[in-house]
C-alpha cells in the first residue's frame, strides 16, 4: 500500500490540465486559425481548365476562372489570403525571362480577375524569374552564374508589374542579395507606397521543393553553363545563425514580414528569428511537406487530419504568424467542424 512507497510524492502534477477536453482546450498555448493561412495556387492560363499535379493529391493547376471558384470556397471557409504561382508556356520562356515584367502576362490577368471578383482578398505574388525562365533559374545567369545585381534590377521591375496589377503584397523567393532594399525604392517610386513586402528571408536550399517544380516545370535544366541547383543563392540547410544575417538585412532593407521556409524540417530557424524581430514571420509549409503527409494518409499509414493539423500548429507554435500551406482549405474546413 502507500505507506510502503519511500520516494517523495509529487507537489506539481503536469497531467492536472490534461484531464478533460475541457481543461486541455482552456489552457492550449496555440490556436492555428484559418485567418492566418495563405493558399498557394498554380494557375493556368485558358479557361475551364483542370490539370491534377501528380505529386500535390488534392491540388491541381487552375486556369483563371477555376483560380477564382477555388478563392469563393477558400473565402467561404474564412482564408482570404493566396499566393499566385503562375504556369508559364514553354513558348513564352526564354533566358532573360522577360516574360515576367510584361504586364498582360499570366500573372498578371489573374490578379486583376481575382481582385476584380473579391476586392476584399488578399494576393501574394511571387517575385523571382523561374517560371518564366527557360533555364529554370530565379535569376539571369551569365558565365554559368546566376547574376546578382542585373537580376535585382528585373525584380525590382516585376514587383512594381505586380502591383500595378493589383497585388497586395510581393515576396521576392529569389534569395539575390540587396533585392529587398531595391524592390522597395521602385515600389515607392512608382507610388505603391502600401503594397508590402513578404521576404523569403530563410530561404533554403531544400529538395522539399520538388513537387512545385514539377507543379511549374521550372526545375534547372540539365544544360553546360547552368548551374545544376540553387545552392550559390539559396541558403545552406546546414545553417542556422547565417538566417540572423539575412533576417537582419531584410529588416533593416523594409521587409514588412520574414518567411522562413521549408516549415517543418526548419522550426528551430522560425523561432530563431521569433527571438530576434518583431516583425511577422511567415512560414511555408511546402510542397514536399505536403506531399509527405498525403501520401502516407493515402496509404492508410497516417491519419491526415490530425497530422496536417498537428505539423501546421507546430509551425505556429515555433513563432509562426502566417502559415503558407496548400492544406489551407483542408485545414478550414477541419477547423469549422472543430478540431479537437
Ligand atoms: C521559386 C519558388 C519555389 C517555391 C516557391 N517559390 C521553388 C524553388 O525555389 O525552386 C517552392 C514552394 C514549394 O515547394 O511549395 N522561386
Amino acid at each position: 500500500m502507500s505507506e510502503s512507497r519511500d520516494w517523495p510524492r509529487p507537489m506539481r502534477r503536469p497531467r492536472r490540465l490534461r484531464r478533460s477536453e475541457a481543461i486541455r482546450r482552456l489552457v492550449q498555448e496555440t490556436h492555428l486559425t484559418p485567418d492566418r493561412l495563405i493558399l498557394p495556387q498554380f494557375v493556368l492560363d485558358g479557361s475551364d481548365r483542370e490539370e491534377p499535379i501528380g505529386a500535390m493529391p488534392g491540388r491541381s493547376r487552375l486556369s483563371i476562372d477555376r483560380t477564382i471558384n477555388e478563392c469563393k470556397k477558400a473565402i467561404s471557409l474564412g482564408v482570404r489570403s493566396f499566393a499566385l504561382f503562375p504556369v508559364i508556356d514553354a513558348s513564352l520562356k526564354t533566358p532573360e525571362a522577360r516574360e515576367a515584367v510584361n504586364p498582360e502576362n499570366l500573372l498578371c490577368r489573374a490578379v486583376r480577375s481575382i481582385k476584380e471578383a473579391y476586392p476584399e482578398s488578399c494576393l501574394v505574388t511571387d517575385v523571382a524569374l523561374d517560371p518564366y525562365s527557360s533555364l529554370g533559374h530565379d535569376g539571369l545567369v551569365k558565365n554559368g552564374r546566376v547574376v546578382n545585381d542585373e537580376t535585382v534590377e528585373v525584380l525590382a521591375e516585376m514587383a512594381v508589374v505586380q502591383a500595378r496589377a493589383g497585388a497586395d503584397i510581393v515576396a521576392p523567393s529569389d534569395m539575390m542579395d540587396g533585392r529587398v532594399g531595391a524592390i522597395r525604392w521602385a515600389l515607392d517610386e512608382a507610388g505603391f507606397q502600401d503594397v508590402a513586402i513578404l521576404s523569403y528571408t530563410a530561404k533554403y536550399a531544400s529538395s522539399f521543393y520538388g513537387p512545385f517544380r514539377e507543379a511549374l516545370g521550372s526545375a534547372p535544366v540539365d544544360a553546360p553553363d547552368i548551374p545544376k541547383d540553387k545552392k550559390t543563392y539559396q541558403m545552406n540547410p546546414a545553417n542556422a545563425r547565417e538566417a540572423e544575417i539575412e533576417a537582419m538585412l531584410d529588416e533593416a532593407e523594409g521587409a514588412d514580414m520574414l518567411m522562413v521556409k521549408p516549415g517543418l524540417p526548419y522550426l528551430d530557424i522560425i523561432a530563431r528569428l521569433r527571438g530576434m524581430t518583431s516583425l511577422p514571420i511567415a512560414a511555408y509549409q511546402v510542397s514536399g511537406e505536403y506531399a509527405m503527409i498525403k501520401a502516407a494518409a493515402q496509404n492508410g499509414w497516417l491519419d491526415e487530419r490530425a497530422c496536417m493539423s498537428e505539423a501546421l500548429t507546430a509551425l505556429a507554435r515555433a513563432g509562426a504568424d502566417v502559415i503558407l500551406t496548400y492544406a489551407a482549405l483542408d485545414y478550414a474546413g477541419w477547423w469549422r467542424e472543430g478540431l479537437s
